[in-house]
């Protein structure tokens, strides 16, 4: 969700800052905006795309300067507007701010500042936090910018700049992430390290609280009390070619297709055969304490829950160990019982979705041990657990979640093997999983092939409004995820459910012709999912069954089969998702959607 990019060097900004927006797109907007700073301020903003805004400033002549700040909006207060775009300019100082979150008592800082004169021109909290630096303005714009900090609340990453300090730019930030680049002569300010690898592999992860302010030559960390923090640099191990599309149409075909690597890329140097045992470096020196836990409490939001619902199954099935699995957003104003062996453990791709933050922050207080499985290296949730384990799955671009998806299941089966090794499972038991693990991204190969006969099903069926995704077990979970695949895209309704509750309400709602997906792959309930399908079949429902290679029996009740090759149950979900994604896909292409940049989403969701 929205991004920011802002420079001070010793080049031309403008047309660096646009390239800069560009690689956060991904991470969804409604605006953009620029500010260049040579002697005075030139603002330039534009609703839509970046691309209008590149169109505004090439037509009106890019403005020169060494000193800029540039933004994509996700509009939290103000509706999507270019009075309500970033950057947005105070009334007396010639101050410009970009700001990614939310400043929660704005309210009645405002009305604090119209008391004392400022006149506002759009309705964001974000002009008021630049109003407010404004007022608090003597003269030093990192005095200034810390002043303002410590009267707000809420989340914020920012950076500003000030025709009256034309050589400086102050960042910040609380909730929200911002890295510093630190390039020859120059620095970069961004959301994510997308927007600064072109530029350095060296950086600065700032912390909550932490402002930074940069010249020509200085780099100064504080926190808004201004005390001095010194900076950890780090190398971004982040590869442009990483990020880059290559052949494919979209960012996430090519992610569903990267699967078998991404995939091997999780498991690599964590699993050891030999000895039936799986290898987590981050996890390893907590391993006593997570074997004796006495529950594990799995918290995310959206794909990362479904990843985490599935780990439930994963924990208590291999690992005999009580799990329960919540909605961050709930578990965190629910409060939860927290005893004495309470393993919590936050799934999510970013690190950053704030309510997963919350969830994670309220079992911390509460006296739990936090895990994380994250794929952001450096993110804040992998700074705020006790351990962790990366996915490795690389850059996730395209909105809709799927490399990573797989690659937190992969981690948790990990996870649970790990624990179950060390608990009450055979070496040969572990071993055989471990074997199937190992074999799984060529299988994966195998489910990815089916991509064009997925493509002419999702035809038959693309005037379809409404679809409903029915699995059981380990692959409930798996349905809720075809469903939220084909929603965020497509936006056609769909809803997941498992197989038997549709017998309690929902099978009100088939009627002729209506497309229900099953995940129908051979395992434990096999034969009630077969009489489920019989449910739907008798009411005019067409069935779509995700089916195990060689099962022709499937033939006899659905209308149409994506077959996946044969699995160990608690392996499958990994596999049954895939033809799903394509659906998904395929639906949304067929549909004419932007598949990378869906209408009102974002990548990362960093406002509660
Ligand atoms: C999934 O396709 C969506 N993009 C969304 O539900 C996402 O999974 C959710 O916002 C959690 O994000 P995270 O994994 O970065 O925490
Ligand atoms: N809350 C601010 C606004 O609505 C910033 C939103 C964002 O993070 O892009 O303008």
């Amino acid at each position: 969700m929205c991004g920011i990019v802002a420079y001070i060097g010793t080049k031309e900004c403008c047309g660096l800052l646009i390239e800069g927006l560009k690689l956060l797109e991904y991470r969804g907007y409604d605006s953009a905006g620029v500010a260049i700073l040579n002697g005075q301020l030139t603002v330039h903003r534009a609703l839509g795309r970046v691309s209008v805004l590149e169109d505004k400033i090439k037509e009106a002549g890019a403005p020169k300067g060494a000193v800029g700040i540039a933004h994509t909006r996700w509009a939290t207060h103000g509706e999507p507007a270019e009075r309500n775009a970033h950057p947005h300019r105070d009334d007396r100082h010639g101050i410009a701010l970009i700001h990614n979150g939310i400043i929660e008592n704005y309210a009645v800082v405002r009305t604090y500042l119209e008391e004392r004169g400022h006149k506002f021109v759009s309705e964001t909290d974000t002009e008021v936090l630049t109003m407010l630096i404004s007022e608090l303005y003597d003269g030093d714009l990192e005095k200034a910018v810390q002043a303002a900090l410590r009267e707000v609340t809420g989340a914020y990453a920012i950076a500003v700049i000030c025709e009256k300090e034309p050589d400086t730019l102050v960042a910040a930030r609380k909730g929200s992430p911002l890295m510093v680049g630190i390039g020859a002569n120059e620095y970069i300010v961004a959301s994510d390290a997308s927007a600064i690898v072109a530029h350095t592999s060296r950086a600065v992860t700032l912390d909550d609280y932490q402002v930074c302010k940069l010249t020509h030559d200085t780099f100064r960390t504080s926190t808004i009390d201004d005390d001095d923090v010194s900076p950890k640099v780090q190398e971004l191990e982040l590869e442009l070619e990483q990020i880059a599309l290559g052949s494919y149409p979209h960012y996430m075909i090519k992610e569903i297709m990267e699967q078998p690597r991404s995939l091997r890329n999780t498991m690599r140097g964590r699993i050891d055969q030999r000895d039936g045992r799986v290898v987590l470096g981050g996890v390893g020196q907590h391993a006593r304490k997570l074997v004796r836990a006495k529950r594990m409490i799995l918290l995310g939001q959206g794909t990362a829950l479904h990843a985490a619902m599935i780990g439930e199954y994963l924990l208590e099935d291999l690992a005999k160990v009580p799990a329960e699995v919540e909605y961050a957003s709930e578990f965190r104003y629910r409060n939860p019982i927290i005893e004495e062996g309470t393993v919590a453990i936050a799934v999510s791709q970013s690190g950053e979705t704030a309510d997963t933050l919350a969830g994670l922050a309220e079992a911390r207080d509460r006296g739990a041990m936090t895990l994380g499985v994250v794929n952001v290296v450096g993110s804040t949730m992998s700074r705020e657990t006790d351990a962790g384990v990366y996915l490795r799955v690389g850059p996730e671009i395209g909105v809709a979640s799927t490399k990573a998806f797989t690659g937190q299941v992969a981690v948790l089966t990990m996870m649970a093997l790990f624990l179950g090794r060390r608990r009450f499972m055979s070496v040969e038991q572990s071993a055989s999983l471990l074997a199937e693990l190992e074999k799984l991204p060529e299988l994966v190969e195998r489910a990815l092939a089916c991509s064009d006969e997925i493509k002419s099903v999702t035809e038959k069926y693309i005037d379809k409004e409404n679809w409903l995704f029915l699995g059981r077990g380990y692959n409930y979970p798996t349905a809720l995820e075809g469903a939220l695949k084909l929603k965020e895209i497509s936006y056609i309704h769909a809803e997941g459910m498992p197989a038997a509750e549709m017998k309690h309400g929902p099978i009100a709602l088939i009627n002729d012709g209506m497309p229900v997906v099953f995940i129908a792959n051979r395992g434990a309930q096999y034969e009630k999912v077969v009489s489920n399908i019989e449910e739907v079949r008798s009411r005019g429902g067409h069935v779509i069954a995700v089916a195990t290679e060689g099962d022709e029996d499937i033939k006899r009740y659905a209308e149409d089969v994506f077959y996946i090759p044969e699995i160990s149950e608690p392996l499958s979900p990994m596999l049954a998702v895939v033809p799903l994604q394509l659906l998904a896909y395929h639906a949304a292409v067929l549909r004419g959607h932007d598949v990378d940049k869906p209408r009102n989403l974002a990548k990362s969701v960093t406002v509660e």
